[in-house]
Parts: structure tokens; sequence; C-alpha cells
């Protein structure tokens, strides 16, 4: 075992853990839409239901969602790659003309949701944390899209995005927050 205490080491150990990608919108009052791939985004309470999304505070979303109050993580299928990509910068879309690449529309806070996405938690802002580089962004969630059953999540792993093979998407019980087998 290999005990480094080193930024290195972090970076390694981090890229070993496959996060859900996600698609983190915001809108302000004039109707300008921002978003970002994220998968610093995880599940918080479900009583009440509640997320957080780690957004670094000089992107374009960590700087409109503290102010907006709103925001919403988009869940990404296997076959959204390509608004992942776009969202993280690499296809050089900047600022609302992110939105060209899938089929968005405003939700019900005003924040954009994807369509075809797995699930799309739609979050009222209600609080900002600001740590280093990042805002924690904790939300209450005001409603959930789900998806049609059987969409495979994307994840990104090892510095790459990947289907998960062997993923059945609502074949279990019925009860999307219950445990699977
Ligand atoms: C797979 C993947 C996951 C990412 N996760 C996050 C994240 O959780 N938080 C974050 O702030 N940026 C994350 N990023 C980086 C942003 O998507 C990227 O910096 C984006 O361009 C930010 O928007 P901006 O152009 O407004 O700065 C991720 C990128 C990729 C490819």
């Amino acid at each position: 075992m290999d005990i480094a205490a080193s930024r290195d080491a972090f970076r390694t150990g981090m890229r070993r853990v496959a996060g859900a990608v996600t698609i983190v919108t915001t809108a302000d009052a004039a109707g300008e839409r921002r978003g970002a791939t994220a998968t610093a985004v995880c599940s918080l309470t479900v009583d009440p239901p509640a997320v957080i999304a780690c957004i670094a505070r000089d992107s374009a979303v960590g700087r409109m969602a503290p102010e907006s109050g709103i925001f919403t993580v988009n869940v990404l299928t296997g076959d959204q790659r390509p608004v992942a990509e776009t969202f993280a910068g690499r296809t050089g879309h900047v600022g609302d003309e992110r939105f060209a690449v899938g089929d968005w529309t405003a939700g019900a806070l005003g924040a954009p949701r994807l369509a075809g996405a797995v699930a799309a938690f739609e979050c009222r802002l209600e609080k900002a944390v600001e740590f280093a580089t990042h805002v924690v962004l904790f939300g209450a969630v005001v409603g959930t899209v789900l998806g049609p059953a059987g969409l495979a999540p994307l994840v990104y792993v090892d510095g790459r995005f990947a289907g998960v093979a062997d993923a059945d998407v609502d074949a279990g019980s019925g009860q999307p927050d219950s445990p699977r087998g």
C-alpha cells in the first residue's frame, strides 16, 4: 500500500472514483442561462430532499447561481456525452450558446432542464459556502423530473467518459431510493 499525502496521490485517487456526469444549470432574471459539466454533486438528505454541488467560483455557474438562487442538476445518460463535452468547455461554446447542444427547456424555477436525462433535480439555493477555489451550492429540491426507465447513466472515471454496461435502471423495486439486489 502506498500512503502518500500529496496532491498527486490525491488526484490519482480521485481519478479512480467513478462519478455520475451531470450538467448543473442556472439562469438569471434576464433569462441568461449558464451551465457546467459537474461530477462533484451528491445527495445530501432525503428529508428534506436536498443536494450539494461543488462548483468552481470562477466558472459562469459559480458566479451566477449564488446570485440567481436557483440551480438544476441534470443527470446524463450514456448517449448524452456530446452535451457533457460541450458544458465542460471542450467545444469552444461559452455562456448561453452551450444550450444549442441538447434539448433544453426552462424548468419549474427557471433553470434549464435537459430532455431525456436520467433525472433532473430542480433546486432552490438554500446556502452557498465558499471553500478555496470552489463554492458548495446547497439545494433544496423542489422538483424531481424522472426520465424514462431503463436509461443507463454516463460516468467519468480515470479521465474518460464511460457507460455503465450492466446498469438496468428501474428494473428493481420501482422505488428510486431503495436498495437494489
Ligand atoms: C467529467 C467532468 C467533471 C467535472 N466536474 C466539475 C465539477 O464537479 N465542478 C466544477 O466546478 N467543474 C467541473 N468540471 C469542469 C467544468 O465543467 C468546466 O470547467 C466548465 O468549462 C466550467 O464552465 P465555465 O466555462 O463557465 O468556467 C468538470 C469537467 C468534466 C469534464
